[in-house]
């Protein structure tokens, strides 16, 4: 290797302050820098490959030769600091804060109520604040596309959306679709007749302040002059193991490609940087010409138009926008289908940082781009030292043939795309998980040339992606078609050869074979038609238009800016202006959440002598382990200590749940031991290093159906029995049976855990700060783990970045697991778990498999049911128990069936442990319910919806286990559901719509609900608060509940400012610690609100009398004047408040009990459109109806409900975890699970908070922080419904069931066509599959 220049300093703008870096290390990101160098932790972590968002920063750059800026979104962590040279950076710190001004970004996303968690908050500023940098007035949709990259677990994103719109020009008032006018006035009339008044603001705008784009910071003047220096010389960055290189001109890169021939170039990093994180890839040097002019132009001839390999994606869609805006059409083909992808290829973050010639050089199998350029007959201009040449962007190319290749002192200059012709057609097809932000499943460019006049075939060419490890041409099919007439015989003859050449293998990587080989031949399909319009416009007398019934398949679903309306009770006008409750309060951190002020673990300062913790887990499903040889690990640099089972002082294995592993592994993912060291890079690379030899054992059970067959499970049976089952079926009409398949689901909360053990010096004293749902549960953990008494650990929590369940357990676990490590090597442990650890570490849902057997008459009337359950509860007992036992009770839902039993048993498998999930259990098991009552309606020739009218409970009953309640609410919400979503008009419009489509189908459902919130265990909903007031009137309110997102602390100062009379400015909610409150339960199971509201009540109560006397005495006195008297007059100004629980129980012998407190009941209906050709699905409308009772915070409880129909949504379609026959769980990161982002939520989306009441719950209130994933089966209903339409239009009317979740393979391989019916199948007793279901 050539010897190098002494290292430079790195220069660049944070926020407006000049940093110098003098020992820059080219393997450092632009996220750690911030974070654990620049101490500017609002910028957050979720994912470390760009693909969630949480990291967004705007980068701005001046550009000497336009003298213009250019600002930009980017992924902090896909950024290299040494990028950076010469930029100035912004980050949500620098936009606004609490301390000094709040920009009005950052205002509006906390009052439109777009945060709840927080932790996606600072991304979401920073992609809008960027967008109006570029764009002070944007357009609706340049918000949706601005926020496209951004991942948001809580929300639904339908109030981020919201807040990004109220800086548009246009007005934000809603239109309802076609219609130009506000939705409001029609709902505000159908409302009128009532007696209460329906509210539907859920902000104020007139508290906004003005948004005025002068006012930005400027960019630093010293960075112009930078740029602008003549004599700008080549830097060189030196690291510990890396030497990073930017050269200044085009002879200085050639000279150092030609040097350094296996450097990469350093672009965008969106390729390199994620093959360093997480392929292992490792570079001595990088060279970075992303600055270099001469890769940076545009230039167009007659011929076509050449644009820099240096233009980030997102510059080159704004030189293809100006291209077509200046060309007749029939010369912008290309570039036209190339902008199609641009627009969905990945999120506005990586468009603007990847680049055009990274893009075509690094040739991604995935890639959206390639196929069309290489249809398109693009060129790469290249250059090296020797000169340049052209080679073209072709098949060979595409699929890496050496003799097509660059050569490796070449690089790529610039990309020629020539201009179509009139008689050339060119097409851009994709389709992907979800319609935005995903890699494509399959992709394809194609293009064809007629002979002039003609409908000859003079050279065809068809480039797919995904398919295989490269982008592959199918050049021999094309070959052999030429001279062919453009006709279907063509295309019969053509769908067989290119499914003969693109042969995919049975067990190819990535799965999904015969869905890619569907699709292989369905979007040839699409072609053809669009080519065969294209023909017809062009000579319609020679060349037949396509059947109109056709029409639709030639389009994508297109993405629309969201639109809706949320309708909630009015507050009383009598209720004093004071008190807050009922009002649509904002949450208590919104807007520190917005500035990145809000403090999440990791945000916290590093404490001195801390430590990093790495984690090993097992790779083996079910294993002896035979030696754990931790040597070499020892060695590395920075190594402290590392940490295994032996090391553990007490219970390394309490209540059944194990910390480290000891003598055998019993899943993959399991903590065989951690690692502690100074740096979170060294503890990984040491990790890496441990060797761990094993011997399997048999059987290794995965899935469902081996637990079943092995007789393996964690609990006895659980089951629930009315009337006489068998008797029933044998008076019945008919009876249907079937299985429903339902998956898992990863929780995916942005904030991964999270822990900081402190160990004390004094009395064995530990203290944890992490995001958990269930601190007494960690600290019965940790005392257990280190064999001290409770009273020495104190766990504090201030506030998590979502959980959903997924912080119930798991944190005692890993709490326990870094107590061990901070108490083996006495220094403080901060243990983050990458996102992909934490996938594979902390399980999810449990994939659920129903069984049923219903008897019915043919009127719909069901008389009997029999329904059995089986969960994969994975390696330990968890919560799988109490899942299954939640399932049992709740599954009959809304139905009143007179013969019914139900039985569950939850399997004890090889997979890691399942545990709490929002809905816990109830989302799965439900959709086996709406399965058995759509089969029933199928066998009866009725709709869905007239069977679940005919079996739901109609008057006071009881339930199955014999529990009474009044279903009033239940029928309301599903009344109004049907008139106000005016189902049954739209249901005809669909059948009016399915009949003139063929390709596409439209469909709807409704489901009804009826939930219950809480636990059948009395003890298990007790609570307790802690209220003090201090003697300056402030008020600290304390309780046991976790905040998590859901606006619970929010809530509780709602009560308490009730309560005290005083406003809510007076009291403070610092965080929840087993200190104050000890032994409270869990924040889970939608009851939070209820039993620490009543605490906290109860407390402020007890304050309340005691100053009363002093009131009555000064009744105009000020609360100040009250509490000092209080003082004086030796009053206590603390006090505890407790509420006893709900008084439930369940009496499993006995098969009867009253399990829960109270019901919560709702209907939703949603609308689809499927584009039976690919798969995919367009949400067009959801109208939810939800039992709100009283809300205390209308804004609160709208968000939860749209945040769980998202979170529902995605479990029932685009959300899939992958796992290997060996139990290995492929889905780690958001490239490979896919929950919903801003594109997938309904295009009209209303909630109706019903009212009803509920005097058992504080304020009449109802708890509704799960209800809300359920409806989101609507959707899932819907696509049913949609898929039935084109089955039978197909011929295939037989009952068929949609397993869960009905991704884009699920819904094309369940439309059965002339396409599917082509492909080849294989005998699946001949290959293992890549992936297998697990339910
Ligand atoms: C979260 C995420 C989502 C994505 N989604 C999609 C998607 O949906 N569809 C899709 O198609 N792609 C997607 N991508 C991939 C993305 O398009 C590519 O990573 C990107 O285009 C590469 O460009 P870059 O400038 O970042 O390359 P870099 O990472 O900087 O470089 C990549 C490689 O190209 C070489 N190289 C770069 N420039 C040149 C040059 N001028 N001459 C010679 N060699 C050069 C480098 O040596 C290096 O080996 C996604 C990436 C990420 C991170
Ligand atoms: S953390 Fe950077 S994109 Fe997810
Ligand atoms: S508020 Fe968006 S992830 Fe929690």
């Amino acid at each position: 290797m050539p010897s190098l220049p002494s290292p430079d300093e790195l220069i660049f703008f944070v926020n407006g302050r000049k940093v110098t870096e003098k020992k820059a290390d080219p393997e450092a990101n632009l996220l750690f820098y911030l974070r654990k160098v620049l101490r500017l932790t609002g910028t957050k972590y979720a994912c470390g490959g760009g693909g969630c968002g949480a990291c967004t920063v705007m980068v701005s750059r001046y550009n000497p030769k336009t003298k213009s800026i250019h600002h930009f979104p980017a992924t902090a962590c896909l950024v290299p600091i040494c990028s950076l040279y010469g930029a100035a950076v912004t980050t949500v710190e620098g936009v606004g804060s609490i301390k000094t001004r709040i920009h009005p970004v950052q205002e509006r996303l906390a009052k439109c109520h777009g945060t709840q968690c927080g932790f996606c908050s600072p991304g979401m500023v920073m992609s809008i604040y960027t967008l109006l940098r570029n764009h002070p007035e944007p357009t609706p949709e340049q918000i949706t596309e601005a926020l496209g990259g951004n991942l948001c677990r809580c929300t639904g994103y339908r109030p981020i959306v919201e807040s990004g719109k109220t800086f548009c020009a246009e007005s934000t008032v809603c239109q309802v679709k076609g219609s130009g006018k506000c939705c409001l006035d029609r709902e505000e009339r159908s409302f009128a007749n009532r007696q209460e008044k329906i509210c539907t603001k859920l902000y104020d705008e007139d508290e906004f302040q003005p948004f005025d784009p002068s006012q930005e910071p400027i960019f630093p003047p010293e960075l112009i002059r930078m740029a602008e220096d003549p004599n700008k010389r080549r830097l060189t960055f030196q690291g510990e193991r890396t030497t990073w290189i930017t050269p200044v001109t085009l002879n200085n890169l050639l000279e150092l490609r030609a040097s350094f021939p296996k450097a990469p170039l350093v672009m965008g990093n969106t390729a390199v940087g994620p093959s360093i994180k997480f392929r292992n890839e490792f570079h001595p040097v990088f060279i970075s010409p992303l600055g270099l002019p001469e890769l940076h132009f545009v230039n167009t001839t007659d011929a076509g138009v050449t644009i820099g390999a240096g233009y980030s994606l997102a510059q080159l869609n704004d030189a293809l926008r100006f291209i077509v805006s200046e060309q007749p059409k029939e010369k912008t083909k290309t570039c036209r289908a190339l902008l199609k992808h641009l627009r969905t290829l990945a999120g506005a973050q990586i468009r603007n940082m990847a680049t055009l010639g990274g893009h075509v050089v690094s040739r991604p199998n995935y890639s959206d781009l390639n196929p069309i350029l290489a249809a398109g007959n693009a060129t790469i201009n290249l250059i090296s030292k020797d000169g340049q040449r052209q080679i073209p962007l072709n098949g060979p190319f595409l699929e890496r043939s050496p003799e097509a290749n660059l050569k490796s002192e070449e690089i790529a200059l610039s990309v020629s795309i020539p201009y179509s012709t009139q008689w050339d057609f060119v097409s851009g097809l994709r389709l992907a998980q979800r319609q935005e932000n995903a890699f494509a499943i399959v992709n394809a460019g194609m293009s064809v040339k007629f002979e002039d006049g003609t409908n000859i075939i003079k050279e065809l060419q068809m480039f797919y992606g995904s398919i295989g490890p490269t982008v592959v041409s199918a050049s021999q099919s094309c070959k052999q078609l030429t001279g062919r007439q453009w006709d279907d015989q063509m295309l019969s003859d053509a769908c067989r050869w290119v499914l003969d050449e693109l042969y995919i293998p049975p067990a190819a990587k990535g799965g999904m074979v015969e869905y890619k080989r569907t699709l292989i031949i369905s979007l040839l399909f699409k072609f053809y038609l669009k080519v065969r319009q294209g023909l017809n416009k062009m000579d319609p007398q020679n060349f037949p238009d396509i059947p109109e019934k056709f029409m639709s398949a030639l389009e994508d679903f297109p993405i629309e800016t969201p639109q809706g309306l949320q309708m909630f009770q009015c507050v009383d006008p009598y209720q004093p202006p004071q008190d807050p409750v009922g009002h649509p309060v904002m949450h208590q951190s919104a807007i520190k959440h917005a500035t990145g002020e809000a403090v999440f673990i990791d945000d916290m300062p590093p404490i001195d002598q801390e430590l990093f913790l790495a984690v090993v887990t097992s790779t083996r499903a079910y294993a002896k382990i035979i030696s754990i040889d931790i040597s070499e690990a020892l060695e590395l640099p920075g190594v402290v200590d590392v940490i295994t089972a032996e090391d553990v002082p007490g219970d390394n294995s309490h209540q059944g749940e194990i910390l480290y592993a000891q003598n055998e592994v019993i899943c993959v993912g399991q903590i065989v031991c951690t690692v502690a060291a100074d740096t979170y890079a060294h503890a990984k690379a040491a990790a890496k290093k441990v060797k761990i030899t094993y011997e399997d054992v048999e059987p290794k059970i995965i899935t469902i159906e081996q637990a079943i067959k092995h007789n393996s499970f964690l609990s006895a049976e659980k089951k629930i029995e009315q009337g006489n089952v068998e008797h029933a079926f044998k008076y019945v009409d008919q009876i249907t049976e079937g299985e429903v398949h339902v998956e898992g689901q990863e929780h995916f909360y942005m904030e991964t855990q999270t822990i900081l053990a402190i160990p004390k010096r004094e009395d064995k004293e530990m203290v944890l700060h992490l995001g958990t749902q269930f601190p007494t549960h960690v600290q019965e953990y940790v005392a257990a783990a280190l064999n001290v008494p409770r009273s020495r650990i104190a766990c504090h929590m201030k506030r998590a970045g979502g959980a959903f369940g997924g912080k119930v357990t798991k944190p005692a676990l890993l709490g326990a697991v870094s107590a061990v490590a901070a108490s083996k090597t006495g220094r403080p442990i901060r243990f983050i778990l990458e996102r992909g650890d934490d996938m594979l570490i902390t399980a999810g849902r449990h994939p659920l498999l129903g069984k049923y057997k219903i008897g019915f008459m043919n009127n719909g009337v069901i008389k009997a049911a029999d329904v059995e359950y089986y969960i994969n509860g994975g390696c330990t007992p968890d919560e799988s128990e109490l899942v299954l036992e939640f399932i049992v009770l709740k599954s009959e839902n809304a139905y009143y069936i007179p013969n019914f039993r139900c039985r569950g048993r939850a399997c004890k498998t090889n997979l890691p442990s399942n545990t709490a999930f929002r809905g816990f259990g109830f989302p799965q098991a439900t959709v086996v319910v709406e399965a058995y009552i759509t089969a029933v309606a199928s066998q009866c020739n009725l709709l869905p919806e007239e069977v679940k009218e005919i079996n739901m409970y109609k008057r006071i009953s009881r339930t199955a286990y014999k529990e009474t309640f009044n279903p009033e609410p239940l029928r309301r919400c599903w009344k109004e559901c049907l008139e106000k979503s005016s189902f049954y008009a739209r249901k005809l419009a669909a059948e009016e719509f399915n009949k003139k489509n063929y390709w596409k189908k439209r469909g709807l459902a409704v489901v009804p609900m009826k939930f219950t919130i809480g636990i059948p265990m009395a003890y298990y909903t007790q609570a307790a608060a802690l209220v003090h007031i201090y003697l300056d009137g402030s008020v600290l309110v304390t309780h046991g509940g976790c905040e998590l997102g859901q606006g619970l602390h929010t809530k509780m100062i709602q009560v308490a400012s009730r309560e005290l009379n005083i406003p809510q400015s007076y009291i403070h909610l610092s965080e929840t610690s087993t200190t104050t409150v000890p032994n409270a339960i869990f924040t889970a199971g939608s009851m939070g609100t209820d039993i620490n509201g009543k605490a906290v009540q109860n407390a402020c109560q007890i304050l309340m009398a005691r100053l009363h006397p002093i009131i009555r005495k000064n009744p105009k006195g000020k609360w100040e004047e009250w509490i000092a008297k209080a003082f004086e007059d030796s009053i206590s100004l603390s006090a505890t408040g407790y509420f006893k629980g709900y008084q439930t129980n369940m009496d499993w012998e006995k098969e009867e009990g009253n399990a829960y407190p109270y019901f919560v009941y709702g209907a939703c209906c949603s609308e689809v459109e499927v584009d039976c050709l690919t798969g995919a699905h367009k949400l067009l409308r959801t109208d939810i109806f939800m039992d709100a009772a009283f809300s205390i915070n209308p804004a609160v409880d709208i968000g939860q409900i749209e945040g769980a129909f998202i979170q529902g949504m995605g479990l029932y379609t685009t959300e899939e975890l992958k796992y290997s026959p060996e139990g290995v769980l492929y889905s780690r990161s958001p490239d490979d699970y896919k929950i919903p982002t801003v594109t997938e939520i309904p295009e009209e989306f209303y909630v109706t908070l019903v009212h009803s009441r509920n005097p058992i719950a504080i304020y009449s209130s109802k708890g509704l922080g799960e209800a809300g994933m359920f409806m989101g089966s609507s959707v899932l209903f819907a696509i049913y419904d949609a898929v039935a339409a084109a089955r039978r239009e197909r011929g295939l009317t037989k009952t068929f069931t949609l397993s869960s979740p009905a991704t884009p393979e699920v819904i094309r391989m369940t439309c059965v066509d002339q396409f599917t019916d082509m492909i080849p199948r294989d005998d699946p007793s001949t290959f293992t599959p890549w992936s297998i279901r697990v339910s």
